[in-house]
């Protein structure tokens, strides 16, 4: 399953000795005086007015970056080959003061998961040498609303090859073509599947990402790497020419370093693609004058938030726990009402009873199927042809190492039948007699957690999370998520920013370079 593993959180690197950190050697300001590490869509859209930066000078900072860090962090698969000559189509609008120039992310440069398709020169690989030389029939509906925004495509991000859904042996953040995803802070465990999305706006690569989550896939990097990350509503973005598990579960999300850069995002991508018609109903959602006005600092006051326990374990580590009740404090003190110990009523059968594994098995294969149907040209035409395909260049695709049990137990299934049917069931019951109940039985605008430790809850209902930065333990960074119902993206997002801004815990990891 796509996959959050939350035994990462213990794991620490000790030495890497081909490695040497140190904090500024690079140019990070230009001679305008305007410094682009850490900066945010609204400083950079400021520069821009001022003329202290081009899109230009912006994209050449984060080849640079790329050229120098990605070596060892290997967030970024492909860099587009266009991106200079759309930085200077960015600059020319905005010197003419085109419509749309100069607000949202007109100029702005942002990476997308390998699973999203561009139809440009780079590849939509999902990681996989199965999909190289695969020809998309036109840009993903995401890419579509970005490309029309004036954002700058920078390139492909890296991650779990084919969003975990082919090995379970695999580690988090590793893919046969760009080789183990590393997370900037502790060089060890990224978390996934999106982890290039989340490495790579956390060690300013790129300004802003966007990552795909099925069950815990945006929130579990953008916990693990020190970044924010929204799960939308299924359906409240396109999903079409993503290289699919789940119609039922995926969602195209922001990662970024900011609540308000994720805003921006959002609201950029949200709305209807007719080659996604589950985006008409969730349109309904979108609230009129986008997301950004959501960004308030006194968000959390008179929020209602749900304490769910049962979501963590902690073990012994009195830090934890100590952190956990001090955030908790904070969101009190920014007047939030919390109600603490609730429990979920069907919590042991969600917990127990595998039906969202079988879900995703026969969606897998549906869905996969479709999307390599309505491929141009590809090397492989089916779930079977994959596997095969691995099979064949097991070399290649490490198929030794790592195995494709996920991909083996999906071609078996066949279609919806009576267990299929019963299994969707249960994850609506449950959804129902569970979160949905929890949440309106004690009138909560959300649900806060640690890490990404409640997306599958969100997973099997469709329901949006936000995760915003929340400490570091031992050096290893930790998130909390707000989850909600459907479409309560605007409470997530006031609670979500006042949450950051009354914290402000986010810091940079060193730099990562190659010793010459
Ligand atoms: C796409 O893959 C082909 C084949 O490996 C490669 O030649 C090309 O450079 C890739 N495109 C980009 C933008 O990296
Ligand atoms: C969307 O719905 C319309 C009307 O039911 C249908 O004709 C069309 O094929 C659907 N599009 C997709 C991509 O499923
Ligand atoms: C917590 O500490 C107790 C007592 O030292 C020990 O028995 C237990 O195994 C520890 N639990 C974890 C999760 O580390
Ligand atoms: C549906 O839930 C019931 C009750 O928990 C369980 O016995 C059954 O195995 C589940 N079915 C599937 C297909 O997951």
């Amino acid at each position: 399953m796509d996959s959050a593993r939350v035994s990462y959180f213990f794991q620490f690197l000790s030495t890497i000795l081909v490695l040497v950190t140190f904090p500024s050697v690079l140019p990070k300001t230009l001679a305008s005086g305007f410094s682009v590490k850490e900066a945010t869509v609204k400083d950079l859209q400021l520069a821009f007015k001022r003329n202290q930066l081009t899109s230009r000078q912006l994209v050449e900072f984060y080849l640079n970056q790329i050229k120098i860090q990605n070596p060892i962090l290997k967030g970024v698969l492909e860099v587009n080959p266009d991106a200079l000559a759309q930085a200077d189509k960015a600059d020319r609008e905005r010197k003419i003061k085109a419509p749309g120039s100069l607000s949202g992310l007109h100029g702005i440069p942002i990476l997308v998961k390998d699973n999203i398709a561009t139809k440009d020169k780079l590849n939509t690989t999902a990681g996989s040498f199965a999909l190289l030389g695969s020809v998309v029939p036109r840009d993903a509906g995401v890419v579509t609303k970005l490309r029309k925004a004036g954002a700058i495509i920078l390139g492909k991000a890296t991650l779990s090859e084919w969003s975990h859904q082919r090995s379970s042996n695999a580690p988090n953040g590793w893919n046969a073509r760009g080789g183990q995803g590393k997370n900037p802070y502790t060089l060890d465990d990224p978390c996934g599947s999106s982890s290039g999305s989340a490495i790579s706006v956390a060690a300013n690569l790129v300004t802003v990402s966007i990552g795909t989550e099925t069950d815990g896939s945006i929130l579990c990097p953008s916990s693990a790497n020190s970044a924010v990350g929204i799960k939308p509503t299924v359906g409240l973005t396109s999903r079409a020419g993503v290289v699919p598990i789940s119609p039922r579960q995926d969602s195209v999300g922001p990662i970024c370093r900011t609540v308000s850069d994720a805003a921006y995002v959002l609201e950029t991508i949200a709305g209807i693609d007719t080659y996604d018609n589950a985006t008409i109903e969730a349109s309904k959602y979108i609230p009129k004058g986008g997301y950004a006005q959501f960004l308030k600092k006194d968000g959390l006051r008179g929020k209602r938030l749900g304490v769910v326990r049962l979501y963590y374990n902690f073990g012994n580590d009195t830090f934890l726990h100590e952190t956990f009740k001090l955030r908790l404090k904070t969101l009190r003190q920014r007047g939030a009402v919390l109600v603490d110990n609730l429990v979920i009523d069907n919590i042991d059968e969600i917990l127990s009873v595998p039906s969202e594994n079988i879900a995703l098995n026969f969606e897998f294969k549906l869905a996969l199927n479709a999307y390599l149907k309505d491929l141009v040209a590809s090397p492989v035409k089916s779930l079977a042809d994959v596997i095969a395909f691995n099979n064949k260049h097991s070399k290649l695709e490490e198929l030794g190492k790592y195995g494709q049990d996920h991909m083996l137990e999906a071609e078996k299934t066949n279609g919806i039948g009576k267990v299929e049917k019963q299994a969707l069931l249960n994850m609506t019951r449950w959804s129902q007699n569970g979160f949905e109940k929890l949440m309106k039985r004690n009138k909560l605008d959300a649900v806060v957690t640690p890490f990404a430790s409640f997306s599958g809850i969100l997973a099997i209902g469709g329901y949006p999370g936000v995760i915003v930065p929340a400490g570091y333990e031992k050096g290893m960074p930790f998130g909390f998520c707000f989850g909600g119902l459907k479409g309560s993206e605007p409470k997530l997002i006031e609670i979500a920013y006042s949450f950051e801004q009354a914290t402000l815990i986010r810091k940079p990891p060193p730099l990562r370079k190659l010793e010459v």
